[in-house]
């Protein structure tokens, strides 16, 4: 699209959302043109029904022409004695044919689910990409998660086939992978385990050894042309119960929201070096370090390792030497640069970046002004973003050269997006008044088609509070401009530096240790992590002690991945509960910020909630 057009046809982009994103999906390359826009059944919707194309085709085999030997994507190792990797579109094209044939001998085929539990490194992207050559649903495991976390992701979506690495980098230390993979396979259907040589480990024995193997295949693979609503991933997430949810994406409509916006979002041009901080292990990765950029010719940048190795000036050194253009990172790591970082930031030259974008969760204001001052030297659009796994790509947002650009808000909805605020029976709340942020039809081509093998979920879970509605779980309110402010998540879902986790499946994670009767998980502010969770915990047997306390920290982050690391446990005798036996964090969580308890009328036992404010 020229640029300038889309004020100039602000009617198109703001009123026609249909409209809007048919000449979005244009700039895609279809192998068979749609017949129908958009079509709604609610709680489902299709995108581009009757079209047809290839995710990796667009993100690859397109480029050939113009940008063969341009830099498609650039990788830096953790290791400073390694230098970064840059390979061209071209070097990609033929790894991505290679590792899609490899996966073909395999027997792999379309509609198959194949796990990927790789850390930052190109196969990560390589993989997913050879997944959507032959039309195969990848779904990434983030390679920090714990081997059960694993286990039952490949349980539910019944993956034969599993893709992963000896082991990465992280802190200048090297972390095991094979380990937990060889626990995380037992008793599921995972036939074939791929694996990446990254630490020059012995490959065990029954396991496919990636360099050997990848050796023998052809360097061209005919891709498989989808359906534009054939599902081109799953991705698991945490929600109010102790199970996570797959969530399905689609083909067309995906990639035209994250082609989009990357474009729009982030004023990503072919010449730039988009660096999205997140790990592919999540949404944002999937988005902003994949499909987003690739699909725009762009070049992405992936880095292995943590942000403070060897000290706090990695980031801005890696900015420096491989002259990033536009920077997409979340709160928390500004706030640790608050903390950390400022000595080191003097010796680097920004001066590449154009752009600053924010993910994850509310950015405070302080968060905001330090990033925008320090890093975007008082000039640079900051692009604050709100979205969620299940809508796939950005939703709500300051624009570049239009904003609003108010710290703290993140801004408008998208062009072609409907977003609401509404009280508990679906009715629109006045300006300034807080409420439930729901997305009206026609939804977005981006969202979720569904939860992976569970309807029920999926219904209930966003489309049963309001009709017609989908539901995203967070509160917020609108300024008299439109402007949105996010209050944070409504339901047991917590955020743990940008993480989504569960407290269900925190708690169940306590509740199967044998001392522990019951547990409740609550979140409490945290200065850098935005929020940290806590746990209640109510014994069986055995009596409070710190061994126990660590054994019950530790039990989580087994389950879970290190992440998920209680910040306290406070043992009590009883958890405040309703007559129904709803376990009430809120009031919980109330009592550890020191907040005033409104009424505990409505609770089986109040006479614990004194008890356990004097425990405190
Ligand atoms: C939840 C979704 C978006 C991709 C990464 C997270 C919170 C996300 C913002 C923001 C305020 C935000 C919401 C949302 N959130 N971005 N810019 N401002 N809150 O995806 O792990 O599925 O989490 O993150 O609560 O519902 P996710």
């Amino acid at each position: 699209m020229k640029e300038g057009a889309w004020i100039s046809s602000k009617k198109v982009y703001f009123q026609e959302p249909i409209k809007f994103w048919e000449e979005q999906a244009k700039e895609l390359d279809w192998d068979t043109m749609w017949k129908l826009p958009y079509k709604e059944k609610l709680p489902y919707f299709k995108w581009f029904v009757g079209g047809k194309l290839n995710a990796s085709m667009n993100c690859l085999d397109r480029h050939l022409e113009t940008r063969l030997n341009k830099t498609a994507l650039i990788w830096v190792p953790e290791p400073t004695k390694e230098k970064p990797i840059k390979i061209t579109y071209k070097e990609l094209h033929e790894k991505v044919n290679k590792f899609a044939n490899l996966l073909k001998r395999l027997k792999v085929k379309k509609g198959d689910v194949v796990s990927i539990y790789l850390p930052m490194i190109p196969e990560v992207i390589i993989s997913m990409l050879a997944c959507s050559r032959i039309g195969a649903i990848h779904s990434v495991v983030f390679s920090a998660f714990s081997e059960e976390a694993l286990q039952s992701r490949m349980k539910d979506g019944k993956s034969k086939v599993l893709i992963t690495a000896d082991g990465y980098f992280r802190k200048g230390k090297k972390v095991d992978l094979l380990k937990k993979v060889k626990k995380a396979v037992k008793g599921t259907k995972v036939k074939k385990v791929i694996v990446v040589p990254r630490l020059e480990k012995k490959v065990p024995k029954g396991f496919i050894n990636y360099t050997k193997e990848i050796r023998k295949e052809k360097s061209f693979c005919k891709p498989k042309i989808m359906k534009s609503e054939d599902t081109l991933f799953i991705l698991y997430t945490s929600g109010t119960t102790g199970k996570p949810k797959g969530v399905m994406r689609d083909t067309g409509g995906y990639l035209t929201q994250a082609s989009t916006t990357s474009k729009f979002n982030f004023n990503l041009h072919e010449n730039d070096i988009m660096w999205c901080t997140a790990d592919v292990g999540w949404i944002t990765g999937h988005t902003y370090s994949c499909y987003g950029p690739l699909s725009l010719g762009a070049t992405l940048l992936i880095y292995e390792g943590s942000p403070d190795f060897p000290n706090f000036g990695r980031w801005w050194k890696i900015i420096q030497e491989n002259k990033v253009n536009v920077f997409y990172t979340a709160p928390t790591a500004i706030r640790l640069f608050m903390k950390f970082g400022e000595k080191y930031l003097k010796k680097y030259n920004l001066n590449s970046l154009k752009i600053l974008g924010t993910v994850g969760e509310p950015i405070d204001e302080d968060a905001w002004n330090w990033y925008f001052k320090k890093i975007g030297k008082s000039k640079l659009p900051l692009i604050d973003t709100w979205w969620q796994t299940e809508t796939g790509a950005n939703v709500i947002n300051s624009l570049p050269g239009v904003g609003p650009f108010i710290p703290s808000y993140a801004g408008k909805p998208f062009p072609g997006i409907k977003m609401a605020i509404v009280n508990g029976k679906g009715n629109k709340v006045r300006v300034g008044k807080p409420g439930h942020l729901v997305q009206l039809s026609p939804f977005a081509p981006g969202m979720l088609q569904g939860v992976f093998r569970n309807k029920k979920r999926y219904k209930e879970t966003y489309w049963s509070k309001f009709k017609n509605k989908y539901d995203t779980s967070d509160g917020a309110f609108m300024d008299k401009d439109g402007n949105i402010r996010l209050t944070g998540r409504i339901d047991d879902v917590i955020k743990v530096a940008g993480h989504r986790l569960s407290t269900a499946e925190m708690e169940n994670a306590l509740d199967d240790d044998d001392c522990v009767n019951e547990a409740a998980i609550v979140s409490v502010p945290d200065k850098i992590r935005g929020e940290v969770p806590v746990a209640f915990v109510v014994l069986e047997k055995g009596k409070p002690s710190d061994v126990l306390k660590k054994k019950l920290v530790n039990d989580v982050r087994v389950r879970i991945g290190p992440i998920a690391s209680l910040k306290e446990i406070y043992f009590v005798d009883d958890l405040p509960k309703t007559r129904s036996g709803k376990i009430m964090r809120r009031i919980l969580k109330s009592l550890l910020i020191g907040e005033k308890i409104k009424s505990t009328t409505t609770l089986v036992n109040p006479e614990c909630v004194k008890k356990i404010e004097d425990g405190l």
